[in-house]
């Protein structure tokens, strides 16, 4: 309706304004720019994500809202600002925080995110929704990716800091789910912006169930993930920064089909030079050898697993399809 449309250009209004505000506010506070040199991000990158820093105070950014004359409704609809308790008066959502402006493909800073400089918590704050943005639908970085983009390979991180690292070292086409974790909303995003989907998610336990997750749900939109492995501990962002492009684009040629990075975790399960587990693992493909569709995929990694554990391929077979003779 009508009124929700002005209020939703009021909110991309104030949202601009503040981003340039905290830009502004950056460039006044070497520590905070010392802080991004430290992790390899240069002025032209900063420019180009248009990073900020959000003072530590509890309500800089509320007083120079109010004085540009944005009424206090306004500026607590756009996110930025929270009631005291007490209900006297108002504090900045984001304090002592770098600021990542969320930008839309229509260039409008629809929300924001915020990392402390230090190993405080929570370590990053994102925008909460509001009319003007529902994190489960939109991307961090599908901004850039739209401009540059050849729409051939899209890369799903999980962090900012990721999608600023691969884009500054020359992989533009990276994006990030927003804080949240994955929706079918943006995997449908993912699908209509590239061709081939590649997932490089953090290389701890909450990145690989996470990556787990997000090929599940590729999978229900008709998109078939290759899967990139770093080494443990490790994300894209401290991948680029300490190897390099040429580096990472290998890991880019070695990535996995979902299959094979899924049977890679099962298979580190188990230990197959004891029977009993190798029966486990076989049992537990050919569990997930069933789900898949077509019957020539079946085909192609019974034979892998039946190679892989010298269990006969009719065996694995009847495993799947559940058939097999019972004893009279
Ligand atoms: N995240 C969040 N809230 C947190 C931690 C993480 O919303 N408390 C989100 C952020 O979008 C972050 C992403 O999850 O970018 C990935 O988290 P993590 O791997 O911890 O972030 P990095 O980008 O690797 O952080 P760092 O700045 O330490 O490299
Ligand atoms: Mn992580
Ligand atoms: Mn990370
Ligand atoms: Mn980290
Ligand atoms: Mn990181």
């Amino acid at each position: 309706n009508f009124n929700d449309k002005e209020d939703k250009s009021e909110i991309y209004e104030i949202n601009k304004v503040s981003a340039r505000y905290f830009r502004d506010n950056l460039y006044k506070n070497s520590f905070a720019l010392e802080y991004l040199r430290k992790r390899n991000i240069n002025a032209k990158t900063i420019r180009q994500f248009g990073l900020g820093f959000s003072l530590n105070s509890w309500d800089n950014l509320y007083r120079y809202l109010s004085q540009k004359g944005y009424s206090d409704n306004a500026i607590e609809k756009a996110g930025l600002i929270g009631k005291k308790s007490g209900n006297n008066g108002y504090y900045d959502k984001f304090r002592n925080r770098i600021i990542f402006p969320i930008i839309d493909t229509k260039s409008r800073v629809i929300g924001f995110g915020g990392r402390v400089l230090d190993d405080s918590h929570p370590k990053y704050l994102n925008s909460q929704d509001t009319i003007a943005f529902n994190k489960g639908n939109h991307l961090y970085g599908l901004n850039l990716l739209n401009k540059h983009s050849n729409r051939k390979r899209i890369l799903l991180v999980e962090g900012y800091m990721d999608v600023i690292s691969l884009y500054a070292k020359g992989i533009n086409y990276s994006v990030a789910s927003l804080g949240t974790a994955l929706t079918d909303r943006q995997c449908k995003l993912i699908k209509r912006y590239g061709e081939e989907v590649y997932i490089c998610y953090d290389s701890d336990l909450a990145g690989i169930n996470a990556a787990l997750r997000a090929i599940d749900l590729m999978l229900k939109v008709d998109v078939n993930p290759r899967i990139i492995s770093l080494p443990k501990g490790m994300d894209p962002d401290d991948y680029i920064n300490q190897k390099g492009l040429i580096e990472f684009e290998k890991q880019l040629n070695n990535s996995l089909n979902y299959m094979d990075f899924k049977i890679n975790i099962i298979r580190e399960k188990y230990d197959l030079e004891k029977l009993e587990e190798k029966v486990n693992f076989t049992k537990e493909i050919a569990n997930l050898i069933k789900g898949l569709k077509s019957p020539i995929e079946q085909d192609v990694y019974i034979d892998k697993i039946s190679d892989k554990t010298g269990i006969s391929k009719e065996a694995i077979e009847k495993e799947i399809r559940g058939k097999f003779y019972k004893k009279k």
